[in-house]
């Protein structure tokens, strides 16, 4: 098949209009069959829940070119696990782990030429969703739903790319404790808006939120988790009950682990202790490894040794090791890489 003519190199992380998307409604009680449009409009009524009560979910995963010319996807099982959760905590149903996966198959193999090719710096996007289509006014859960995939090539979510990021700490929370912020609920997001806009307009990538409770450890960013390198080459991560579990960020503690022999410390991690770690990160599918140079904190600069030049030594080295298993140059563990 022949590849989309599309600049590849020079592409953001935006919608773009492809082929094909999969769709497939809950009716009845039940999931229907499902299957490929190629209609990218939703008609559903003015009173749908996701329109009054934002019922509504998703995932992120990519699919990716590797270096012998396959179409792989990472880890997809991951992500219908954590769809299957997320739903069950909005009293949506769960879309079937199994069912997900085909989905994700089908709709990526439809769009085979729109995933740009190895070493383009470009990546295909993939998002499933669910909403809640049927007409609520009290507030309670819908009966109708509709899932729906969507795939896009994109480029780096953070402009930089693979140069330092500078980030501040937020004066606002992602997540309430005891709240929806290890779910992936589309809530989450509207909630980060004013927040997210409020840092770019003052110039940072990102918000570093700390825990909704004390305000004292930190959390995760607005759309990546965090991971910190000590001086004595130990990786950490923080631990947290409100935090979304990173699919990127459970892969990297592997790699950490199994490939580059490293110590790895999944704790809590307070906001004070900062400064003594060496290089910093923000990871997740969108994120990939994106590195942070410098974290603001109310006007007080806490500065990485790696600087804001280039990402620093451990940073690149996971950089290297998960992009290889994902693009097929680094042996992958058992069952990270779904072959399309
Ligand atoms: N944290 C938040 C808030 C996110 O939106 C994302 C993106 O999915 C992540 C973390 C990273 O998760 P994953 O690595 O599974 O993409
Ligand atoms: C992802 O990484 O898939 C996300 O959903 C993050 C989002 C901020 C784009």
């Amino acid at each position: 098949m022949a590849k989309k003519d599309i600049d590849w190199g020079n592409i953001g992380f935006e919608y773009r209009v492809t082929d094909k998307r999969y769709v497939c409604n809950y009716k009845d009680g039940k999931w229907e069959e499902g299957g490929l449009t190629t209609d990218p409009m939703v008609v559903m009524s003015e009173c749908a829940g996701v329109l009054q009560y934002s019922q509504s979910c998703f995932e992120g995963l990519k699919a990716y070119t590797t270096k012998n010319g396959d179409i792989v996807c990472f880890r997809p099982d991951l992500n219908a696990e954590r769809m299957y959760d997320t739903a069950k905590r909005l009293e949506m149903p769960p879309f079937p782990k199994d069912k997900f996966i085909e989905a994700v198959h089908e709709v990526v193999k439809a769009n085979a030429d729109f995933v740009p090719p190895y070493g383009s710096g470009a990546t295909l996007y993939i998002r499933p969703y669910m909403f809640a289509s049927s007409p609520v006014i009290g507030v309670k859960p819908a009966d109708e739903y509709q899932f729906r995939i969507i795939v896009m090539p994109v480029g780096p979510y953070y402009k930089g790319g693979l140069k330092p990021n500078v980030v501040k700490i937020s004066d606002f929370d992602r997540a309430a404790p005891h709240g929806t912020g290890h779910i992936k609920a589309g809530l989450n997001y509207a909630m980060s808006l004013y927040a997210g806009v409020k840092a770019h307009e003052e110039g940072f990538a990102e918000n570093f939120y700390l825990d909704p409770a004390t305000r004292t450890k930190i959390e995760e960013a607005g759309g990546a988790n965090i991971i910190f390198v000590t001086k004595d080459n130990k990786l950490v991560v923080p631990k947290s009950p409100s935090i979304l579990p990173s699919i990127t960020r459970r892969s990297i503690v592997y790699v950490a682990e199994h490939y580059l022999n490293m110590q790895v410390e999944e704790r809590e991690v307070f906001l004070k202790e900062v400064p003594d770690f060496v290089e910093c990160g923000m990871c997740g599918t969108a994120a990939v490894i994106s590195p942070v140079g410098k974290i603001n904190d109310h006007g007080k600069e806490i500065c990485f040794a790696s600087g804001m030049e280039t990402a620093g030594p451990v940073i690149t080295k996971l950089y290297e090791t998960l992009t290889g298993i994902q693009m097929g140059s680094v042996e992958a563990p058992e069952g990270w890489i779904h072959k399309i």
